[in-house]
């Protein structure tokens, strides 16, 4: 088998999906180390998470740094120390700096609760309950200088009921999440992802 693909992970919160990660290494499913955590949320419980599973983490807090140039070069500075080759965004609840991204072109991986591009930002679930939608579910996608607007990888849809909250759409989306991105890193390590401009071409998967 080939080395492990190294991951970097930021995190503000839960991290659901940092863990559903962590699980598909663990189990074998996904040929990947994590080498740090990063957080800007002291409180966040992706923190007990990682020393959990005895990863190395991070609270990096935009408050420390006079600017947002200043916040990302410092943690791309950090994610290159540790070797880390592509980056992955599970519930960072912050707009990616332009210093991380040309750090890491096409190698920032996000997750967003919602088929984009409908309903980027914050609350996606809860703006497709407004909405009135009858399909909404996931998006892993690369991360560019955009509010969510990066090269499309992998969706998965969920129905939505008229009844559903944005918590009851919120769960059924998540175990969506949870499938679908560590797939997409797992694509990745196997070396099956390139980009052509805005289409994400994913090799030995139909039409190629
Ligand atoms: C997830 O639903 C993720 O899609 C969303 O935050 C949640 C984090 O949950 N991300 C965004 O809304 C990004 N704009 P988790 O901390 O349990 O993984």
């Amino acid at each position: 088998m080939s080395e492990p693909l190294t991951l970097g992970v930021l995190a503000s919160g839960r991290g659901s999906n940092f863990q559903s990660i962590i699980d598909s290494i663990e189990s074998g499913a996904l040929n990947a180390r994590i080498a740090v955590l990063i957080t800007d949320n002291p409180g966040a419980y992706a923190l007990e998470r990682a020393a959990k599973h005895n990863i190395e983490a991070l609270i990096i807090r935009p408050r420390d740094f006079p600017d947002k140039d200043a916040y990302y070069s410092h943690i791309a500075g950090e994610l290159g120390k540790r070797g880390v080759e592509l980056v992955i965004l599970a519930g960072f609840m912050r707009v990616v700096g332009k210093a991380l991204i040309e750090k890491y072109p096409n190698r920032i991986m996000n997750i967003h609760p919602a088929l984009l591009p409908s309903f980027p930002g914050l609350h996606g679930q809860k703006q497709a309950v407004d909405y009135g939608v009858k399909i909404s579910g996931c998006t892993v996608h690369f991360v560019d200088e955009g509010v969510d607007t990066g090269p499309v990888i992998i969706q998965a849809a969920v129905p939505v009921y008229h009844d559903d909250t944005e918590e009851t759409l919120s769960e059924r989306i998540l175990r969506e999440e949870h499938r679908i991105f560590p797939e997409a890193i797992r694509l990745y390590a196997e070396g099956r992802i390139s980009v052509e401009g805005r289409k994400v071409i994913i090799a030995g998967r139909g039409r190629d």
